[in-house]
């Protein structure tokens, strides 16, 4: 190639796909113990800024055309605000989490009386599992999970649930304890549907997994954007996507950038306040598939 020339990557056309979501607004928030490097109970948090920061996430999925619904916050649990861990939902049927710590183990039946509520088909778990933290439904394959919070057990109740493939991950960095803190699905939809040629897609931070589980991930999604550390660390893989806008922390400059270059159109929401706890925008974030 001349050096006047480009090369110029066209990228591929993307489609946003409507989602429905349940989100908890977080007027309990604080930090007041500890299950994870980043909670820090000596350090004060604002909860009228976190609200604040949450609204504009919630806002911004209706501007996009996206379905919000509420679960009432329960005085007590200030980690309900990260409903992500509400549950794991595909076709109308609600899989219900099992805490690994005590602090969040009274949110489960909320949550399980939530989906029964609005018509889920609700189904208890035996094993510890913390819902869409650590299940991630890419195409027609659960991606799971473990080594911090949920158990290899669950990926195998998870499966039977769905009667899906379910691909287990192992975590190894505490800071990424949950896998959606280390993996983002983009198109969740499967095939040609995603508005271009490439299947469904992930961006990942590979230094979260070990390397058995990395070479899984490079064997199943040969595309995938792969995120630095930098990017990582400052949660910019806990994203939603809807296929097109991909809704990213204004820290993950990095990954913004490579979002955009790959047909995708980031939107940044600061929920910095919510990192105090451990979360982000995935987090605050629970999909429910098959609205009922
Ligand atoms: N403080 C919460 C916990 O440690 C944060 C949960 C973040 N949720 C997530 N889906 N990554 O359980």
């Amino acid at each position: 190639m001349s050096t006047t020339e480009t090369a110029v990557r066209t990228a591929p056309a993307r489609t946003a796909h409507r989602r429905h979501y349940l989100m908890c607004k977080p007027e309990h928030f604080t930090v007041n113990y500890s299950i994870n490097p980043w909670m820090e109970p000596s350090r004060p948090t604002d909860t009228a800024n976190a609200v604040a920061q949450w609204q504009k996430l919630h806002d911004l999925y209706l501007e996009l055309g996206h379905t919000v619904e509420l679960i009432e916050p329960l005085a007590g649990y200030p980690d309900m605000v990260y409903t992500a861990n509400g549950g794991f939902l595909i076709d109308g049927r609600a899989y219900v989490p099992e805490f690994r710590f005590v602090e969040r183990q009274g949110e489960a039946p909320a949550f399980a009386d939530w989906f029964r509520a609005a018509g889920y088909d609700t189904v208890m778990p035996k094993e510890v599992n913390e819902g869409e933290g650590d299940f991630l439904l890419v195409g027609d394959v659960i991606l799971a999970g473990t080594g911090f919070r949920s158990t290899g057990d669950s990926h195998r109740e998870v499966g039977e649930v769905f009667g899906r493939e379910v691909v287990s991950l192992n975590l190894v960095d505490p800071r990424f304890y949950h896998l959606d803190t280390a993996i983002a699905v983009l198109d969740p939809v499967q095939g040609t549907d995603n508005g271009g040629p490439e299947r469904a897609n992930i961006a990942y931070l590979p230094g979260a997994f070990d390397d058995a589980s990395r070479a899984e991930l490079e064997r199943r999604f040969p595309d995938a954007i792969l995120v630095s550390d930098e990017d990582g660390s400052v949660f910019g893989l806990n994203s939603a996507s809807d296929g097109y806008n991909v809704i990213i922390s204004p820290r993950a400059k990095g990954f913004e950038k490579q979002l955009r270059e790959r047909g995708y159109n980031p939107i940044t929401v600061d929920l910095s306040e919510l990192l105090l706890g451990g979360g982000g925008i995935k987090c605050c974030t629970l999909e429910l598939r098959g609205a009922k």
